[in-house]
């Protein structure tokens, strides 16, 4: 009955996936993403000279001027995708705003990464946004690097810091290289993985050594190159380690299970060519993914892939947006027809753009792990899927409740025809969600943070011509209804009592808008069989 069981395809493309790494950097802001995503691009041989990945970062106070809100958007769509090739695999690193006013973006493009490198302040260390979007990441078992940064700084004790990475991101760590000092005595790293010695010089800032090997670290020579209270001390650290923490093992990494922690200093480059020679030994290959109907394999024939961020053009005169694609399995070509799942229309695409260092460029080819750059005049959705032909639908871009909840007005009502326009598309493109209340209609929008009612208001201005307002409501979170049984009697005193405080989300779904903690709990309480979720998708 199955037209559609999986076939695999041949060795070249097998050889393809292999060599395939895709993966996001998270951090706090000012933990060092940046920085280390030049440096890594560096070894590469993908740019030239550091300072040419610019920051992505909105400044500190800039929250209400325009021009930084779209220079930052010119920005990060030059670095939504940074490719580059290292001993032969490609390597894809998927950017994700730092800034917490667009933490859901960073969320929905987890989704379409293999693993992660967590980046650490040595000083700071685990900080609240890293908090957030590791917790992503744990729970969906997504294989996690942890880098601690800026060992060239005075910073905390390894080991409390190390112990702070697992109570509060919950996580099971194993060190891979551990550092021989810190800050003004910082002389250097031993990489336990490859049992190497690498000393650091502050003025040799770009070189990178080999590295000494010290297969035995009772060598004396250890004493000569680093001192020898410095020599004492690691070999003492070196033996607590082994004994207090579990050996590195592939598997449980790629499971989720265990996290490698590598230290260093990415402005000096230090440490950094460690890190990236071990993630591309160990680092997941492109990996399966759940669609609802099935799992879907990454060696299968036929291509499949879905939408995970969309991106309007710069220029307001064309409404053309860039749809991003991450390719799950098959191979994507240039002009071969794809049927785009949920509006069940055929589609080819005649100029997809291929992403390498901070350029894009035409391909005619792309493969799984592989993020392409469709041209798209509005047809698009966060979430959608393309295929050859097969009904399928991935699963995983759930939306969170938003944290504001706003009215929207039409300021101008000659445009409401652009308003709405303008709306549904800012709302696909994933800037914020949409909510309309059953009652009379009205338009709710619902935000992570509050810089994107400006944003919105703007580009509805710039990109539609639509003028809008906001008014105040009091929302504390949305609930995704689900009822046990739609027909039994509870759900429908639930409806009639809530009446007030109920929409739909874009999608259809039942919401209930609930004005605090409180009463979330008592609606639980009091309607047993109607279950209330803070995400979209629930199982
Ligand atoms: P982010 O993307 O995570 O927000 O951080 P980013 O790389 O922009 O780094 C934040 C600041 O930390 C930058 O300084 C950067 O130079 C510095 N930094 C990064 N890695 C290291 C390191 O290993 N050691 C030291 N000492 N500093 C490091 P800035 O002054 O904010 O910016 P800039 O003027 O240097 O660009």
């Amino acid at each position: 009955k199955r037209n559609f069981a999986p076939q695999f395809l041949k060795m070249s493309f097998l050889k393809e996936i292999d060599r395939r790494r895709t993966f996001g950097i998270i951090s706090h802001p000012d933990a060092g993403k940046t920085t280390l995503t030049e440096k890594l691009l560096l070894f590469g041989g993908a740019i030239q000279e550091a300072g040419a990945v610019k920051n992505n970062k909105i400044k500190k106070g800039a929250t209400s001027d325009f021009m930084e809100i779209e220079r930052q958007r010119g920005i990060s769509v030059a670095t939504s995708v940074l490719a580059f090739i290292y001993k032969d695999k490609k390597i894809n690193i998927l950017d994700t705003p730092g800034h917490k006013d667009f933490a859901e973006d960073t969320f929905r493009t987890l989704t379409a990464v293999d693993s992660v490198i967590v980046v650490i302040d040595v000083a700071k260390g685990v900080e609240e946004q890293t908090e957030k979007l590791v917790e992503v990441c744990r729970m969906r078992n997504i294989p996690m690097l942890v880098f601690i940064n800026k060992l060239d700084r005075e910073g905390k004790d390894a080991f409390d810091l190390l112990d702070e990475v697992e109570q509060k991101l919950g996580l099971r760590v194993t060190p891979m290289s551990f550092p021989i000092g810190m800050g003004y005595d910082f002389k250097g790293i031993y990489n336990i993985y490859e049992k190497k010695l690498n000393i650091f010089s502050g003025d040799n800032k770009q070189g990178i050594s080999a590295g000494i090997e010290f297969n035995d670290i009772k060598n004396t020579e250890l004493d000569e190159v680093v001192g020898e209270s410095a020599a004492e001390t690691l070999r003492e650290e070196l033996e607590l380690i082994y004994e207090v923490y579990p050996k590195f093992n592939n598997l449980e990494y790629l499971e989720g299970k265990l996290q490698p922690v590598f230290f260093g200093s990415a402005l000096n480059n230090f440490g950094v060519k460690e890190l990236l020679d071990a993630f591309i030994e160990i680092a997941p290959r492109p990996q399966p993914k759940r669609a609802e109907e099935r799992l879907v394999d990454s060696k299968e024939e036929k291509l499949t892939g879905f939408v995970f961020k969309i991106h309007a053009n710069m220029d307001p005169k064309h409404r053309d947006r860039l749809a991003f694609i991450k390719i799950v399995s098959g191979t994507f070509k240039r002009n071969a027809p794809y049927l785009h799942v949920r509006n069940g229309k055929k589609v080819k695409f005649s100029s997809p753009n291929t992403f390498f260092a901070e350029k894009k460029e035409i391909v005619d080819e792309s493969f799984p792990g592989d993020i392409v750059g469709l041209h798209d005049t509005g047809n698009f959705k966060i979430g959608d899927t393309l295929t050859e032909g097969e009904q399928l639908n991935f699963k995983g871009i759930p939306s969170f409740s938003p944290e504001h909840f706003r009215y929207v007005n039409n300021a101008d009502p000659m445009k409401s025809k652009q308003l709405f326009k303008g709306l549904d598309q800012l709302m696909d493109e994933g800037v914020a969600q949409l909510f309309t209340l059953g009652m009379n209609g009205r338009k709710i929008i619902g935000t992570v943070g509050a810089l994107q009612y400006e944003v919105i208001q703007y580009r509805l201005e710039h990109e539609y011509g639509a003028k809008c307002s906001y008014e105040n409501i009091n929302v504390h979170k949305a609930c995704w209804v689900q009822a046990e049984d739609p027909k039994n009697e509870e759900f429908k005193e639930f409806k009639r009592v809530k009446q007030r405080y109920l929409a739909k989300d874009k999608q259809g779904q039942l919401v209930f808008l609930a004005d605090s903690a409180f009463t979330i709990q008592m609606t639980q309480s009091k309607y047993p069989t109607v279950k209330l979720h803070f995400t979209s998708e629930y199982e």
